[in-house]
């Protein structure tokens, strides 16, 4: 019941800023001379774990040295916005606060240090930040930064120790994972706010800030899951249908999505979801169910409910010998780890990730190229479209379920490039020497598109048919 009243009263809220972004002239916003002073704005306040969100006026402060302040035009809300609400984990309570962490917006003004962002840009903020300078940011081992890390005990800038939102008589109200985005204004770390494409549609890009990145990088970076293998994701949210999504990418045969909402499955099976179980509908546990459907147990699971139960019965579905677990639920204290130790000798491994292990300002802009825009439409008539190398990745990530990709490479480069991702090349066809290097990916096609190199290295020339 609470999460009900959390979501409708941001569901109000949102409108209101999307309806600041449809009406208000932007170039108005960016040539209005805000620098350096306090902003008044509205947010949507927590005053106490589990209370109504109040919207008032607050204020919000410039930015300090390497901070930002942003306009929030889109701000969603994720599951983790409604636990630090209810104050699951008291130790993470800090009232009032401004919650919201999943947005997108534009630059209002820079503060002192700032050269990679400037007022007028398209930014999404990242919960977990990079400040590009410390050992963790220059490992490629992890997405985790040593001080813009994401942190629920954190409320504060990490600056100087001190909050930029008040109230309109002078009280702090605390911040909220590095971000805070219930609020038309927020100020962020520099090293939080993930700049793009200026054409690509904010509204969308809002997911890329929480849910579909972690999902889909949960599947790809974290899980690595391979063309042909099975699936169980456990909880079809937000967080889970972006793994479906993920994991149907890279050619997964066999995704079961768990979910105690039947209701699920319809929006699971647009993400790639091949079958589906209700917890509550089977006599046994649902691992034994999963082992009994794929021979033994799947290559992957995923928790996605933050649910320690759900957690052993997503451990338990895999394979032996193989299987692995990957945790995307935040899952409140105290209760530990599932497991009894020596079950790891059975060859089952579990790890964690957070941000789907993207380094968000540096690795999320590639996801936010406009070429999102142009997937693939159903009645597309063979247009042509140029693409960077770069950004194959992306536009096989656009693929409709279902469809036919074409391409040929004129270096074997590409061709690497595609099949070190994974995805499912049914065939290569050599026959004759136009078409060398000519495949074919997922052929249960709805439309075609082809993809041919012709112009060397640096692009893709795609036709979309
Ligand atoms: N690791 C990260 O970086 C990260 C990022 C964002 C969110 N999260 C966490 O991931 C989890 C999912 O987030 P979301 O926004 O998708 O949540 P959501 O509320 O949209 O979805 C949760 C789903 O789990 C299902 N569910 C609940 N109990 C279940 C059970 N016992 N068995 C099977 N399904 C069950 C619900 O019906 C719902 O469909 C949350 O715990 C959230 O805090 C983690
Ligand atoms: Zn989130
Ligand atoms: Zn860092």
């Amino acid at each position: 019941m609470f999460a009900s009243q959390l979501t409708r009263k941001i569901r109000t809220f949102t409108r209101s800023l999307t309806s600041i972004s449809r009406h208000s002239n932007i170039r108005r916003f960016i040539t209005m001379e805000t620098n350096g002073e306090v902003i008044t704005c509205k947010a949507a306040v927590a005053r106490g774990p589990g209370e109504p969100l109040v919207v008032e006026e607050i204020k919000v402060d410039p930015p300090k040295k390497m901070e930002v302040r942003m306009k929030i035009l889109y701000s969603s809300i994720c599951h983790t916005d409604i636990d630090i609400w209810k104050g699951t984990n008291e130790a993470q309570r800090a009232f009032p606060r401004i919650l919201g962490h999943e947005a997108a917006g534009i630059i209002e003004s820079v503060g002192e240090g700032v050269t990679d962002l400037k007022k007028g840009d398209h930014v999404i903020p990242i919960f977990n930040g990079e400040c590009g300078n410390c050992v963790y940011c220059k490992s490629e081992k992890t997405n985790l930064c040593e001080t813009l890390r994401v942190n629920p005990m954190k409320s504060v800038m990490v600056n100087d120790g001190k909050c930029r939102f008040s109230t309109m008589d002078g009280k702090p109200i605390y911040h909220f994972l590095n971000t805070s985005t219930f609020s038309e204004y927020t100020v962020i770390d520099a090293g939080c706010a993930a700049k793009i494409d200026p054409d690509a549609s904010l509204k969308k890009m809002s997911l890329l800030s929480c849910c579909i990145s972690t999902g889909v990088g949960a599947a790809w970076n974290c899980a690595n899951v391979q063309a042909g293998s099975t699936v169980a994701i456990f909880g079809l949210g937000a967080l889970g249908l972006a793994v479906a999504e993920g994991s149907r990418v890279r050619g997964a045969s066999t995704i079961i999505g768990v979910d105690i909402n039947s209701e699920k499955f319809i929006k699971g099976k647009k993400m790639g979801v091949t079958d589906f179980i209700n917890p509550k509908d089977v006599g046994t546990p649902v691992h034994e169910k999963i082992r009994e459907m794929t021979g033994g147990g799947v290559d992957y699971s995923f928790e996605c409910a933050g649910n320690v139960d759900v957690l052993r019965e997503s451990f338990l579905s895999t394979h032996d010998g193989w299987g692995s677990t990957v945790l995307l639920g935040i899952h409140p204290n105290p209760r530990m780890l599932p497991l009894h130790p020596m079950e790891l000798f059975d060859g089952r491994k579990i790890i964690g990730t957070v941000f789907g292990d993207f380094k968000g300002k540096s690795q999320l802009p590639h996801l936010a190229q406009p070429v999102h825009q142009r997937a693939p439409q159903k009645k597309c008539r063979r247009r042509r479209c140029t693409f960077r190398i770069d950004l194959v990745r992306d536009i096989l990530l656009r693929l409709p379920v279902k469809s036919l990709l074409r391409f040929k490479c004129v270096s074997k480069s590409w061709l690497s490039l595609i099949s070190n991702h994974k995805f499912a090349i049914t065939h290569l066809n050599k026959t004759s020497k136009r078409s060398r290097r000519y495949g074919v990916i997922e052929s249960k096609h709805c439309h075609r598109i082809s993809v041919y190199s012709l112009d060397g290295m640096d692009h893709l020339v795609i036709f979309l048919q």
